[in-house]
């Protein structure tokens, strides 16, 4: 598949790309900071704003899906997701590309234990409610949408760990999914044709 990645520079992205490489997928990247990643010579970087929807439109032709694994630094007040997914929904429509599978988290749920409620509802607030915009857009749209929440992410699984997912919204107890997991989640969704205009609970199944 001919791949669109939105976010390919951060800690997810990077795993995302070599994942979809190595599956023999078609990858494009595109960001504000050119892709510097171990693939970088089997991918396609361009450089561009997330947020504006003419250079996604430019950008986005002849692509089968977008990956939008695109998150905020920093813990103030951001409209990262909500102005990047409005633009992206934009310019997909424009360019004739219906599929998107976006990563939203699981700080959204209501059954995540008081501390990770509390969390949510203080220093991640900001990043909380840009989630939850970013969810409103593309769950309205007429695309073909996957919206992931996974629980919180973590390195690689130590050695020797089952790396099996579950479908379940999280619980106090199993609240932690790997980059590598959410990737490869991601990656079977679009290629399965799964979870479509559904909104899509992760976690690892070993804890
Ligand atoms: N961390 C967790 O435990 C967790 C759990 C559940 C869900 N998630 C979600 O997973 C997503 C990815 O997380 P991550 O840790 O991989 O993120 P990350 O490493 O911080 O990467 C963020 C990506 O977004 C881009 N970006 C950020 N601000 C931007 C801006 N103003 N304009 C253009 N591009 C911008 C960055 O590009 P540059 O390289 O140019 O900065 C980078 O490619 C986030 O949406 C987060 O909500 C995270």
């Amino acid at each position: 598949m001919k791949l669109f990645v939105l976010g390919a520079t951060g800690k997810t992205g990077g795993v995302l790309v070599a994942q979809a490489i190595a599956r023999g997928h078609s990858v494009t990247t595109f960001g504000r900071s050119p892709f510097a990643g171990a693939d970088k010579a089997k991918v396609l970087s361009i450089s561009g704003n997330p947020m504006n929807e003419a250079e996604l439109a430019d950008a986005l032709p002849g692509h089968d899906a977008v990956l939008s694994v695109l998150g905020t630094r920093g813990l103030g007040a951001t409209s990262v997701l909500v102005d990047s997914s409005r633009a992206t929904i934009a310019a997909m429509r424009k360019a004739g590309v219906r599929r998107l599978v976006i990563l939203s988290s699981a700080l959204l749920d209501s059954h995540i234990g008081l501390v990770n409620r509390i969390v949510s509802r203080t220093i991640l607030r900001h990043f909380s409610s840009d989630q939850r915009a970013m969810e409103q857009l593309v769950t309205a749209s007429d695309l073909d949408w996957t919206v992931l929440r996974p629980a919180r992410m973590t390195g690689s699984a130590p050695d020797g760990q089952s790396t099996s997912v579950l479908y379940d919204p999280p619980s106090e107890a199993g609240m932690q999914i790997t980059k590598e997991e959410v990737a490869r989640v991601m990656l079977d969704t679009v290629e399965n044709q799964r979870h479509l205009r559904e909104l899509v609970h992760v976690r690892g199944a070993r804890r």
